[in-house]
């Protein structure tokens, strides 16, 4: 009899960005003095902002003198983060959130695959194709059925609901990783009529919200009615605030959230989460959160704004140079993510491949966000500015020749 849980066996040998990291390491081994100018995974490349790194230095100041040392926190985080965040990232914008509504964690990876413990391993989950493969992994880890929703040019990569079978969860991520592509609020309000019709709860991921530059773009699923009976959302400082190696995000579960469980009661699922979190986290570092605490600071909010325009304004020459290219990209306006065609239908792992031998640089091939990625790659704009110019040369060359 097998002790492991086989349906790690069903997943790809590696993660997308293990095996993305497994090929350029093997690339720098056998070329050492070949340049590499890294363009796939969505990490950030500005420094941390002034105000964030003194919030930073006094946490530390605060953690070296007896009288205002911490030791664990509270779990579901610190309460003076989480009313900044009801006020800076909701009530600013007219949506109600309450503090205790909000749990802080230590990314919105982390959170997107630990929520999948809430529900059953029958629940049926659809999930937009191409997409984050956290979602995909850590569902069928859990051994969960998943229904790929497709997207694409001709839906602006915003799947409908479907009509013809129930989802129990659902995933939605705007502005979208990997495309860059945004919801409106009429597509996104279909999406939340068809899960309080049907009892899908929605899982939404919006880490890339504080790139959305266009007014009429929702940020917050909870700026739809009736969201708070049906969703779950998912925020981040990483690519805010560039905190991918601080760690701090954070998760909203509103108190109307409730499913049915088999005996018919009704269950309020943020208790769900409370208690798993309580079991399984400790609560992200008291430094993280006083760093967060000043990304929430109207001096924050304004280098924040100032470093999110710099990646958007890369993501845009990228988006030019490729269509130069003529490959048919699409993001980059309000996402650090640019979406495109390879040369000629090209398999995305060889144009992977081609990108990293010939032209030194690394891009995401979009089959590693499922298969409607076929023949399509992502390139990420929080690479250095000079250095993804440098990039978009050597690509050209590449596909020229
Ligand atoms: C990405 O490149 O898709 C992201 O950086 C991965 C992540 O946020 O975990």
């Amino acid at each position: 009899m097998s002790i492991v849980n086989e349906n790690f066996l069903r997943l790809d040998g590696r993660y997308l960005f293990q095996e993305i990291e497994k090929r350029v390491r093997a690339h720098t081994q056998s070329s050492p003095q070949a340049r590499i100018i890294r363009m796939g995974i969505g990490d950030v490349t500005c420094p941390l902002v002034p105000c964030v790194i003194s919030a930073m230095h006094r946490a530390v100041d605060d953690l070296s003198h007896a009288d205002t040392f911490r030791g664990y926190g509270p779990e579901r985080g610190y309460l003076w983060l989480r009313e900044a965040i009801a006020q800076q990232d909701y009530a600013s914008r007219g949506v109600v959130v309450s503090p205790n509504e909000i749990y802080v964690s230590d990314g919105a990876k982390s959170d997107t695959g630990n929520i999948t413990d809430l529900f059953s391993p029958t629940a049926v989950v659809g999930i937009p194709d191409p997409v984050y493969p956290v979602y995909v992994d850590t569902n069928v880890m859990s051994g969960r059925t998943v229904i790929g929703l497709p997207s694409d040019e001709a839906n602006d990569f915003v799947p409908l609901p479907p009509d013809d079978r129930r989802l129990d969860i659902v995933y939605l991520c705007y502005p979208n990783n990997p495309t860059g592509a945004v919801i409106t609020r009429e597509a996104l309000t279909r999406w939340v009529d068809y899960a309080l019709r049907t009892g899908t709860i929605i899982l939404y991921d919006s880490a890339y919200e504080a790139f959305i530059r266009d007014a009429a773009l929702p940020h917050s699923i909870f700026e739809i009615e009736g969201a708070r009976h049906c969703a779950i959302e998912f925020r981040s400082f990483s690519k805010t605030a560039g905190f991918t190696g601080v760690r701090c995000a954070y998760t909203v579960i509103p108190h109307e959230l409730h499913v049915t469980a088999s005996n018919g009661a009704s269950v309020r699922l943020s208790s769900l989460w409370e208690r798993r979190q309580g079991c399984k986290f400790n609560g992200a570092s008291y430094v993280s959160q006083r760093a967060a605490e000043a990304v929430c600071s109207p001096e924050g909010r304004a280098a924040v704004q100032a470093q999110t325009d710099h990646y958007l304004s890369t993501a845009r020459m990228i988006r030019e140079r490729l269509q130069q290219m003529g490959l048919r990209p699409c993001g980059g306006l309000h996402s650090p993510y640019v979406w495109a065609h390879t040369p000629e239908g090209m398999d995305s792992w060889t144009f992977f491949d081609l990108m990293l031998r010939e032209a030194g640089v690394v891009v995401t091939p979009g089959e590693g966000f499922g298969a409607c990625g076929r023949g399509r790659f992502r390139l990420s704009a929080f690479a250095d500015a000079d250095d993804a110019r440098e990039a978009m040369d050597c690509m050209e060359r590449v596909i020229k020749n």
